[in-house]
């Protein structure tokens, strides 16, 4: 499961319907993940063309040491869309004690189970999930041992999915929630050549194609809507100003929609926003963290400089 959060409320059939009668059409990215979308999103994080998950493993995997230096003893480690945990062992195994480790997921089931198997794995350490979407405000856990400081997890790029307003307002929680002391462990997509971001988001194997297309799937079977997927073809597009890549699904004929009895109408050629995937410099994101309250204590990089892994200490 990824990091952003699926909304199962009644209301968001009215948020999806607000969206597509906007200009453009637009639909949130905590769509792309349910069971099948999350699946793919797991085949696309192993793609010769997504760099993402793999260079930001191997940057964690070669700075553990010096990234559990930072975290420092016996923090209360809070990981935000937590999933299977899997990048969180690379600095588990690397601290030398932590007061309690926090996986934050809203996916209940999924958090459980890999929290369970967290636990089996690492039994000195008090684990204690929270059921949470974490974009909104949530109260952290009490640990049986008092934690020295509080520092957030927060791998895979997931802040570049929000545009510059969500992704302040979330960090400024952060630092408030993480007080004195306080750090935040990020994983941040770097703008990079143009090809390169453009082939990550329109794979060989068209995975992608596929993952974004699930979303009306998703919108079929889950939200009464009637969408012929096969007239929606993907798109992605690097926009060099606003640096990000936007995923698009294209009608590709004059159609109408219904969903839950409203009625959408597309020209032939006109597109839907899935998603976007903000790219920083590391003076970008750092000044952006500075006017949230965060301070650049540290950043690590692949050779490429393609990807950056920041530690973050709250001013
Ligand atoms: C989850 N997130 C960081 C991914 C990204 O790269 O923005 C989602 C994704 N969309 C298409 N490919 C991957």
């Amino acid at each position: 499961m990824n990091q952003l959060a699926k909304q199962t409320t009644s209301s968001a059939v009215s948020e999806i319907v607000r969206g597509l009668r906007g200009t453009p059409k637009q639909l949130s990215p905590a769509l792309f993940y349910d069971q099948r979308g999350s699946r793919l999103f797991d085949q696309i994080c192993e793609l010769p063309e997504y760099y993402v998950t793999r260079v930001e493993t191997a940057i964690l995997r070669e700075h553990a040491p010096a990234i559990a230096r930072a975290i420092g003893d016996d923090a209360l480690l809070v990981e935000l869309g937590s999933g299977s945990s899997t990048k969180t062992r690379l600095v588990l195994d690397a601290l030398a004690s932590i007061a309690a480790y926090v996986p934050v997921d809203i996916s209940r089931e999924h958090l459980f189970a890999s929290a369970a198997a967290l636990a089996n794995d690492y039994p000195s350490i008090d684990v204690l999930p929270l059921c949470a979407d974490f974009l909104q405000p949530f109260t952290l856990p009490r640990a049986k041992q008092n934690p020295a400081r509080v520092v957030f997890f927060f791998p895979g790029s997931t802040i570049g999915n929000l545009d510059a307003t969500h992704a302040k307002k979330l960090l400024t929680r952060l630092r408030s929630l993480a007080g004195r002391g306080g750090g935040l462990v990020i994983g941040v997509d770097l703008v990079k050549d143009a090809n390169v971001l453009r082939a990550a988001y329109n794979d060989a194997a068209a995975v992608t194609a596929e993952f974004n297309r699930n979303v009306l799937v998703h919108l079929n079977r889950d939200y009464g809507a009637d969408f012929d997927v096969e007239s929606f073809e993907h798109e992605a597009v690097w926009d060099a100003a606003q640096r990000r890549i936007e995923m698009r699904l294209v009608s590709q004929r004059a159609q109408t929609v219904m969903i839950s009895g409203a009625s959408i109408d597309f020209a032939a050629g006109e597109h839907i926003v899935t998603e976007r995937c903000h790219k920083y410099t590391l003076a970008g994101f750092a000044a952006m963290a500075l006017a949230c309250g965060w301070s650049s204590e540290k950043v690590w990089t692949d050779a490429d400089s393609q990807f950056s892994v920041h530690y973050l200490r709250t001013i």
